[in-house]
């Protein structure tokens, strides 16, 4: 499929969030941890949530999956982590902490490369290790041979949102208490606490550190996924690029800080009520650079719709992203429809740039949001390839996008 877009004034209107992908991947692996039944409520319907569905099927669930209900039951038989839902989904990882937390043992084939750049997972299994798992490397894949996990005192080298989730899992059917420092905080994670709470897990955080007292046996629960603070992002960025007046809808706005702050440096106005925003765009706005890290600072998910939101500022600005320092493939595509930017050292600059039209590509799942809004910027039309990537991790963007006005659509290739 690709995104037709042309040219769009202004965006105006409501629009609802879904669902946060970030937050319904863990908790779906962590319905792993019982055999009792799980259900979980405002799952997202996205690729990434279809994906993690078959990889717990095949490890013995069943789900029934309706209006964005997720039940998920059944008894836990495999510990084998297929290579084609690995390379379909780098999050299917999340699986090995609750596997290993229950059976002691698995076989979980090794993630490869992605378009953000390096990814390693050397700090997941750093803190497996220190829980007593055992391993070797065989034909791509890391066998873990029968080692009943227990509690441990872990410190990361650096705060790894998913490494902090696999090991809050792992931790949860382990005997024993085990401390993770220097762990990531995302909204994400502390939703993860909530559910793993609510199944009997004690989970206590303070500051950067969590101690989890583990549970042989844990009950099902149901839950409802928070709202996707990088979907209400783009749609704030949206509207603020596009120009116009947008309530996002089912917000959490104490998430968005980061964000709010710079959009208002901007010269955006934002008001609050409740659990909605509203974003009006002036005409001139200002130039603003960011540096994106570890939650509460700006998020990395955001920074291409940054970087496209920064092309009508009046002046130049900079992103340098301190989580993935290599997450600049998209600007080469934006160069194409005229953007003016240069990546020197790892830092991105910015220049006032006139959009106008032509065929791009999209290389993961936020620069393919970002390319949509590029699109809806420029003269002319945009089309915009590979969209495989957006439905990864948006519900519905086109449906809500045009809901506001936008020009854009969606057509098949032809071959
Ligand atoms: C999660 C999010 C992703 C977001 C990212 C950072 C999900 C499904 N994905 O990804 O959308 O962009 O957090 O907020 O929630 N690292 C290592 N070794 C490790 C693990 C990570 O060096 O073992 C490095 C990574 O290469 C990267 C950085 O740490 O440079 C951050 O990665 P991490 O926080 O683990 O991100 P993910 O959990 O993969």
């Amino acid at each position: 499929m690709l995104g037709l877009c042309r040219r769009t004034e202004k965006l105006e209107g409501a629009v609802q969030i879904s669902g946060s992908k970030n937050a319904a991947l863990p908790i779906l692996s962590a319905c792993l941890l019982t055999d009792e039944k799980c259900v979980i409520r405002n799952v997202p319907d996205l690729e990434d949530v279809r994906v993690m569905f078959a990889l717990l099927r095949k490890m013995g669930k069943t789900i029934k999956f309706e209006k964005n209900i997720a039940q998920v039951s059944g008894r836990l038989r495999s510990g084998v982590l297929p290579e084609k839902l690995v390379r379909k989904l780098r999050a299917s990882v999340l699986v090995m902490g609750p596997v290993l937390s229950r059976l002691g043992e698995g076989s979980f084939a090794l993630p490869g490369g992605c378009a953000l750049g390096e990814r390693p997972i050397d700090i997941h299994l750093g803190g497996l290790k220190a829980m007593g798992a055992s391993y070797s490397i065989l034909r791509g894949r890391m066998i873990f041979m029968r080692q009943a996990l227990r509690g441990a005192h872990i410190k990361f080298s650096f705060p790894s949102v998913g490494a902090t989730e696999n090991l809050l899992m792992a931790s949860s059917c382990a005997g024993g208490v085990t401390v993770i420092e220097n762990a990531s905080v995302e909204p994400e994670i502390g939703d993860l606490c909530l559910f793993l709470r609510a199944m009997g897990v004690g989970i206590t955080r303070k500051g950067s550190s969590y101690t989890v007292k583990g549970r042989a046996c844990l009950g099902g629960a149901d839950f409802t996924v928070m709202p996707d603070r990088i979907e209400a992002g783009t749609f704030l960025l949206a509207a603020a690029s596009v120009g116009g007046r947008v309530r996002v809808d089912s917000a959490r706005p104490a998430h968005l800080g980061a964000l709010l702050t710079k959009l208002r440096a901007t010269g955006v106005k934002i008001s609050k009520k409740g659990n909605s925003l509203t974003v009006n765009s002036p005409k001139i706005i200002k130039p603003v650079n960011i540096v994106t890290g570890h939650y509460p600072a700006f998020p990395t998910d955001l920074q291409p719709l940054w970087a496209v939101y920064m092309l009508r500022a009046s002046g130049r600005s900079s992103i340098k992203d301190k989580i993935f320092p290599a997450r600049f493939m998209y600007v080469d595509e934006l160069k194409r429809l005229g953007a003016s930017m240069v990546l020197k050292n790892a830092v991105l600059m910015i220049n006032k740039s006139r959009l106008s039209g032509t065929n791009i590509y999209a290389c993961d799942l936020r620069a393919a949001a970002a390319m949509i809004i590029a699109g809806l910027m420029a003269e002319g039309e945009t089309r915009v390839y590979e969209l495989r990537h957006l439905f990864r991790g948006y519900e519905n963007f086109f449906i809500k996008l045009r809901k506001l006005g936008a020009n854009v659509s969606m057509e098949k290739v032809k071959k």
